[in-house]
């Protein structure tokens, strides 16, 4: 695994990776999501090894995950045919293509300051890409800590007041921060930690 000074090469390090790189189950905020809409069409945006996918599939959820990775997502894919599991990924870069469709829920844990200063109108974009009554449930990096640190000239960490005025048009179901080890160590090995914002929103009407 690189380290946080050089840009990862997302398909190479899914191509290598032998075991699994991340979380092997459905983040918490996914589960409250499914306390507010109980079926629709589910996007998870970087979605990666698929874990919060197969866990709205097996709800009978119509999942889509989608992932700049081509290996992840074909792994995904061949991993939710084994367990006979109905769902679908696409391979994209989010930073260079718009998202089409329209979502009950949308998830995306880890991966928003990879769209540099197209953050702002990305969120807004899914905003509109939600159905009323439906659930945004996002984990952002904030502006304070390591990662910050290194990437805040190519990447972007919103602040606590940018996430909620964002979504002061919706209601903010559930808010909560913390400051989260990162998974990648520093140039010399140190552990790394950096303000992470969890988020539900729903939106109104
Ligand atoms: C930190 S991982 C999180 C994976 C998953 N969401 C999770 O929490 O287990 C970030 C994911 O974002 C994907 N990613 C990075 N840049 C991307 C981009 N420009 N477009 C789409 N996906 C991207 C990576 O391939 C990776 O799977």
């Amino acid at each position: 695994m690189k380290t946080r000074k050089e840009d990862v090469d997302w398909e190479k390090e899914y191509k290598i990776a032998e075991g699994k790189l991340w979380e092997q189950k459905a983040h918490t905020y996914s589960r409250l999501a499914t306390g507010y809409v109980k079926n629709g069409k589910v996007l998870d945006i970087g979605s990666g090894e698929g874990y919060d996918c197969f866990y709205f599939a097996q709800k009978g959820y119509d999942a889509l995950g989608i992932d700049i990775s081509k290996t992840v997502i074909k792994k995904m894919l061949d991993r939710a045919g084994k367990y006979s599991l109905k769902l679908k990924g696409l391979a994209k870069d989010i930073t260079k293509s718009k998202i089409g469709g329209k979502y009950n829920i949308i998830v995306s844990y880890g991966v928003f300051q990879f769209l540099g200063s197209n953050f702002l109108e990305f969120i807004d974009d899914l905003k509109n890409k939600t159905l009323p009554g439906g659930i945004n449930s996002f984990y952002i990096f904030g502006n304070k800590g390591d990662f910050y640190k290194l990437a805040k000239h190519r990447f972007y960490f919103p602040s606590e007041k940018t996430l909620k005025e964002l979504y002061s048009d919706w209601k903010i179901v559930k808010f909560s921060k913390k400051n989260t080890k990162l998974l990648i160590r520093g140039d010399k090995g140190e552990v790394l930690h950096n303000l992470m914002f969890k988020l539900l929103a729903r939106k109104i009407g």
